[in-house]
């Protein structure tokens, strides 16, 4: 049974929604951030090569079992962009400017199509080299202004989840999990740590 993990993320909404994932199954999360660990480069094309990227360095060098997730927004009319590119593609990683210029590039398409979907790969390793993946895609579209709310975020004030009004902004961060991409990878991992 794992009782520790690190979590391979400097990102504060992500550490946040994996430790209130993580905390029933009685497993102690330690992110990047708090160990102060480097940022492994993601030079992969996909998802899962830059998720295993992360999880594969940090296992190996820490010693501990290791989860990380690689994720990103794709937009039909875009071609899947900005895809595995999504945080570079926000200048300065500056996410409301990253909004505008999304928001901007859809406007120049004529009748544009505004189906988009999460995507999320987690990916776990062990320090021996042995790893597992877990993938989860929420679809729904973007809106055609930021839809800001108390919580949430990168692209979430854009986002607006099949089914639904609200964007993933102005949900509770416990309503996103139920039916985020990283919440549904994270379902699975869960369901795989359970039947160990
Ligand atoms: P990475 O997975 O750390 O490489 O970052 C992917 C980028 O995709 C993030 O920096 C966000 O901009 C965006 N992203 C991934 N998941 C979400 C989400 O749940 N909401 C909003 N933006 C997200």
């Amino acid at each position: 049974m794992i009782k520790e993990l690190i979590f391979a993320s400097r990102n504060q909404g992500k550490i946040a929604e994996i430790t209130q994932m993580l905390a029933p199954l009685g497993i102690t999360v330690k992110s990047a951030l708090e160990l102060n660990l480097p940022d492994v480069e993601e030079t992969g094309t996909t998802f899962a090569e830059n998720s295993l990227l992360k999880s594969q360095t940090i296992a190996k060098a820490q010693g501990i079992p290791c989860i990380a997730d690689d994720s990103g927004l794709c937009v039909d009319a875009l071609n899947g962009a900005p895809g595995v590119y999504s945080a570079r593609y926000a200048p300065n990683r500056d996410f409301d400017k990253g909004m505008d210029k999304l928001l901007k590039e859809m406007s120049e398409i004529e009748n544009c199509d505004r189906s988009a979907h999460f995507s999320c790969v987690v990916s776990l390793s062990w320090p021996n080299g042995n790893y597992e993946l877990f993938e989860g895609r929420v679809d729904g579209k973007i809106a055609e202004q930021k839809m800001s709310g108390d919580e949430g975020f990168g692209y979430d004030p854009l986002f607006i989840p099949k089914g639904y009004t609200q964007s993933f902004a102005q949900m509770s961060h416990d309503e996103k999990n139920k039916i985020s991409h990283r919440g549904r990878a994270m379902a699975k991992f869960k369901a795989y740590i359970e039947s160990l």
